[in-house]
């Protein structure tokens, strides 16, 4: 179906079968339509000293919004946004998806447990494992894989990984990890340790500054004719010879600080076939690249290449509650107390999203699909169908290729080489001297805000990561503000 007429487009509380609670809840404090958090009292009107540093909200504030498209105020003015980096990575689906809020609301309605204590169990469960685990087990054998969903954050997975890998490693003596250069794996100690991008690099941390067992290896690449370059020959050979000391190597497989690079699979697959010969652990931190946004729900579905572990969060609830999973081999699937059972991992509304977001990139499980109410959009009840992976998200990539192809056309000498894969792009912003510049691309982060688009920076090049339901007017209005962007970047490298 055509991205235009999108269903992300529809607003549940107009749909006439939701209004008899809409009218019921008018002119109360309730009211779905009164802006209930804006008028407070003086104390919780706008003042940036109450948070710590860099938290505060920043002055562009978003009020509402649908799909690609956030209603925003800046310095009381409303103007839209099309925001090109899914709510900063973690909206598949965009904003406000009427099939994840519905879900969200019918679960609500009922009298089932919002929340269940870790000593309890709940069918969800078991619902979410289930499907999570179909897709792995596409690419592996059938009951090859475990899942622990006990996670709020990604950082939390990842280190729930590294203790999973540390625990099976092959030998006490595996002390070494390997890592890659601009990787980033997370906030807490673990996550931190095990990353190379950090921004103020000896500045002094939690506990420890740095750990001497994780090496940090160069981003994987191939040179111009697909070959693996000698620094990634290098790698391999180093793990090959080393490999009785590592018990885990950790990659993201679209490390998309390095100007959105994508490992090449040639690599993995190397990387795999030493990994499994010498028993070594290979983690996918999946936390950017899950769920969609490279048209699959796990990498491996895409290169063929399965890890012993992956990590993943974010996407997986669209930002309908914090999650976090990791899928491990069964060999991995041992941990020791308090590692992997956290207390407060038992929102259900968390889980809800999860299954909803899986119904809009997959399609229906068979038993919903013949009970969808008769008043759903017509549009949306076929993408829940389809599914939005095998049906829009092709479409979605073909607008941001010509996207980037026209912007490209209009700025021959500032856009350089489209980076990615998928919906993880990178648009490489060139200097004067035609060279990649960080620079000039983290120009384009700032003052693209100005001209109603956000994108990021990715190194040398702006980061693009939309949702998939981006329809093709938001992608005609992002076209515009990005070359009013890229006219200001230009007088800026004319400066
Ligand atoms: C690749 C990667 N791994 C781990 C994390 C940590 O996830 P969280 O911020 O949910 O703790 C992030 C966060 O941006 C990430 O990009």
């Amino acid at each position: 179906m055509n991205n235009e007429s999108s269903a992300t487009q529809s607003d549940v509380s107009m749909l006439a079968a939701v209004q008899p609670l809409v009218d019921a809840l008018a002119g109360t404090c309730l009211d779905p339509k009164r802006d209930q958090y804006a008028n407070g009292s003086p104390r919780a009107t706008r003042n940036p000293a109450i948070f710590t540093k860099g938290s505060a909200p920043r002055d562009v504030t978003a009020y509402a919004g649908s799909g690609a498209t956030v209603k925003v105020t800046v310095a009381g003015d409303a103007t839209e946004l099309i925001d090109l980096c899914s709510m900063t990575e973690n909206t598949i689906l965009g904003l406000n998806d009427p099939w994840v809020k519905l879900k969200q609301m019918s679960y609500l309605l009922s009298r089932r447990p919002h929340y269940v204590t870790i000593r309890l169990g709940y069918e969800l469960y078991y619902r979410v494992a289930n499907r999570i685990l179909r897709r792995f087990e596409r690419i592996a054998g059938e009951g090859e894989y475990v899942i622990n969903m006990r996670e709020c954050t990604g950082s939390g997975a990842v280190e729930l990984a590294l203790h999973a890998a540390w625990r099976t490693a092959a030998s006490p003596g595996r002390r070494r990890l390997a890592s890659f250069r601009g990787g980033f794996h997370g906030t807490n100690l673990g996550g931190i340790l095990v990353s190379d991008h950090q921004p103020e690099r000896g500045s002094g941390r939690v506990l420890l500054e740095r750990a001497a067992n994780v090496e940090v290896f160069p981003v994987p690449r191939v040179d111009q004719v697909g070959e693996l370059t000698e620094d990634a020959l290098a790698t391999l050979t180093t793990l090959e010879r080393d490999g009785d000391q590592y018990f885990a190597v950790i990659l993201e497989p679209v490390p998309w600080r390095n100007s959105v690079h994508v490992v090449p699979t040639v690599f993995l697959e190397r990387l795999r076939e030493i990994c499994t010969r010498k028993s070594i652990c290979l983690i996918f931190d999946e936390l950017q690249s899950g769920f969609g946004y490279t048209g699959a729900i796990s990498f491996g579905e895409v290169c063929g290449v399965t890890p012993d572990i992956s990590v993943m969060g974010k996407g997986l609830t669209s930002g309908h509650g914090a999650l976090a999973i990791m899928v491990a081999r069964r060999v991995y699937g041992e941990h020791q107390s308090p590692f992997g059972f956290k207390s407060n991992s038992g929102s259900m509304l968390s889980l809800v999203a999860v299954d909803a977001v899986l119904d809009r990139l997959l399609g229906l499980e068979p038993e919903d699909a013949g009970a969808l109410p008769a008043w759903l959009p017509r549009d949306l009840a076929a993408e829940l169908e389809a599914g939005l992976l095998s049906t829009t998200y092709p479409q979605t990539v073909a607008m941001i290729d010509e996207l980037f192809g026209e912007l490209r056309l209009r700025f021959p000498s500032l856009a350089g080489p489209s980076t990615g894969l998928g919906l993880m792009r990178g648009l490489v912003m060139l200097g004067t001297d035609g060279r990649p510049s960080p620079h000039l691309a983290a120009e384009a982060a700032r003052v693209c805000l100005a001209h109603g688009v956000h994108v990021r920076q990715a190194d040398a090049a702006i980061f693009v990561k939309p949702c998939i339901v981006i329809s093709q007017s938001e992608i005609d209005q992002a076209l515009v503000g990005l070359t009013r962007t890229f006219e200001d970047v230009e007088r800026l490298r004319m400066a």
